[in-house]
């Protein structure tokens, strides 16, 4: 049977309840209460950032597409393996902090490997310089994934290959991008990669909080690892 799609309120009201988690245990125990709605949820919100963010890889990438292996961080039930694989990727590695999330990535059929690991908290469980692309998409933002694990994931990245990331433009977030582009900047000056594109998108997902109305505004990162 279907399921009930849900309204916008609730789906806003599940996703300020977030707010609450103070701790990244509290914050994956939320993902995990989540996953099982997640996708059809983000729906209600137009959550684009998966296709955004699949289609700035694919308008660069120029390698052999059947053949590149991708590492899909803070990978969720799967939606940017979905998106990347309409651009005819087909290798996924998937690393994610909650097992119900990993379930459902692992039950879409999309991912060769799928890795619990709590990003921060260590180093990434993969072994550097093998990812033709690395992804993180909707992870990168205040409450989630802290902005050091960038580093970890041109580290992951083979010399030449892509890493894409994404994050909101919304009031609750703006200390949290500007702390990420001045990484990103840092790690450009510290010749670890270059800047292919930056896209600020407008209607990026729809806004929910009592201060935003309409649509909130995002940007996509596509950086090329440099080669050694
Ligand atoms: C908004 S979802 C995005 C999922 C997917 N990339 C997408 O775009 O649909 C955020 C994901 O990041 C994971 N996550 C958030 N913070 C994390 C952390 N510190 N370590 C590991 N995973 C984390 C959550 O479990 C969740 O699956």
């Amino acid at each position: 049977m279907a399921a009930v799609t849900n309204t916008f309120e609730n789906v806003k009201a599940i996703v300020l309840s977030a707010h609450k988690c103070t701790t990244t245990g509290e914050k994956v125990n939320f993902y995990n209460s989540w996953a099982e709605n997640y996708d059809q949820d983000v729906a209600v919100l137009d959550y684009r950032a998966p296709s955004l963010a699949a289609n700035s890889i694919n308008s660069y990438f120029s390698g052999d597409r059947e053949e590149a292996v991708v590492l899909d961080v803070a990978c969720g039930t799967g939606l940017v393996a979905k998106q990347m694989k309409r651009h005819g990727f087909g290798h996924f590695v998937g690393i994610d902090g909650s097992e119900a999330m990993l379930e459902l990535a692992r039950e879409s059929g999309l991912y060769q490997d799928l890795k619990q690991s709590m990003l921060g908290e260590g180093p990434l469980p993969v072994q550097w310089g093998l990812f033709d692309v690395v992804v993180i998409v909707g992870a990168l933002c205040v409450g989630n994934v802290p902005v050091g694990v960038v580093r970890e994931l041109c580290k992951s990245t083979k010399p030449g290959g892509y890493i894409c990331m994404t994050t909101r433009s919304n009031l609750e977030n703006v200390e949290y991008k500007a702390a990420l582009e001045r990484e990103l900047k840092q790690m450009e000056d510290d010749g670890l990669w270059t800047c292919v594109e930056v896209a600020e998108v407008e209607d990026w997902e729809r806004a929910l909080s009592e201060q935003e109305d309409g649509y909130i505004s995002g940007a996509v990162y596509l950086y090329k690892k440099l080669q050694l």
